[in-house]
């Protein structure tokens, strides 16, 4: 039994597709996209659910629904993550506020609230970074939500610690450029696709498949990485 929250497009639509694909049964979840929502409730037999993750109730709320309805879950993986870019001597702080409620609390809500379901399962957590954590660089693009990830970095780490005695993975997939109908413009930029070293943006799908590795019991040994999916973007 699997969450997978941000997830009725992107990414996260990505994840929940191959999890549902290899047998699991999938919730997957929608803040402000209703009509996607809709069209998607058949493909996952209603487990199609409204929630705003920077709310802690809504959070708590999402997790016993999911408990009512299928009474475990084994793997909980958050692809909720807003982006912005720009110099920061351009960045108000208000901004720098919604990316860190957005990307650090909203998964500090659903790690709380998941975490018992996950600890009696002895499941798996994923959550999503960007390429190019490692060393902590100071970055010309993006730097306010790179700063955002780099803290949901050291919390993945430190869940990964925290849990390990009760046989709950934590682990990261870092995207790079990774283009979708969705996702920011940015990631449309074909001058930057041609950065990549390995030469083309990669597909939610590409990330999909690193999540599933990561949360199968093929990863039984692996807690607390942080996996690029970046063909060599940043590195
Ligand atoms: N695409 C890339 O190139 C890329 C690169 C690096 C990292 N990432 C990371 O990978 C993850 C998935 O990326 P993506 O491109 O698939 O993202 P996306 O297209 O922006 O989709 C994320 C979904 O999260 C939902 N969401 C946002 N805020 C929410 C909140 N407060 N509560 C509940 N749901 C919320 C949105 O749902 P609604 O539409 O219903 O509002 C949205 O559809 C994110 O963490 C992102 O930062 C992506």
């Amino acid at each position: 039994m699997a969450l997978v929250s941000g997830s009725v497009r992107g990414i996260g639509l990505a994840v929940a597709r191959r999890l549902a694909r290899s047998g699991a049964r999938v919730h997957v979840t929608w803040r402000s996209s209703a009509a996607r929502a809709d069209a998607l409730s058949a493909e996952f037999e209603g487990r199609v659910h409204r929630a705003d993750l920077e709310d802690e109730d809504e959070t708590r709320a999402l997790i016993e629904a999911v408990l009512a309805r299928d009474g475990r879950l084994d793997a909980f993986v958050h692809a909720v993550g807003e982006f912005s870019a720009g110099p920061l001597a351009t960045t108000r702080a208000a901004e720098v506020r919604r990316l860190l409620e957005n990307n650090v609390l909203s998964a500090v809500h659903a790690f709380d609230a998941a975490r018992e379901p996950l600890r009696a399962a002895r499941g798996a957590a994923l959550f999503f970074g960007v390429a190019g954590l490692e060393g902590l660089r100071g970055r010309r693009e993006a730097a306010a939500y790179a700063a955002a990830k780099s803290a949901l970095l050291v919390l993945v780490r430190s869940w990964a610690l925290e849990e390990a005695a009760h046989g709950v993975r934590v682990n990261l997939v870092s995207p790079g450029v990774i283009p979708h109908e969705g996702a920011a413009a940015q990631t449309h930029d074909e001058a930057r696709a041609a950065r990549i070293p390995l030469g083309f943006a990669g597909t939610p799908e590409d990330v999909a498949a690193a999540a599933e590795f990561l949360l199968s019991d093929d990863a039984r040994h692996v807690t607390g990485v942080d996996l690029p999916v970046a063909g060599g973007w940043l590195l």
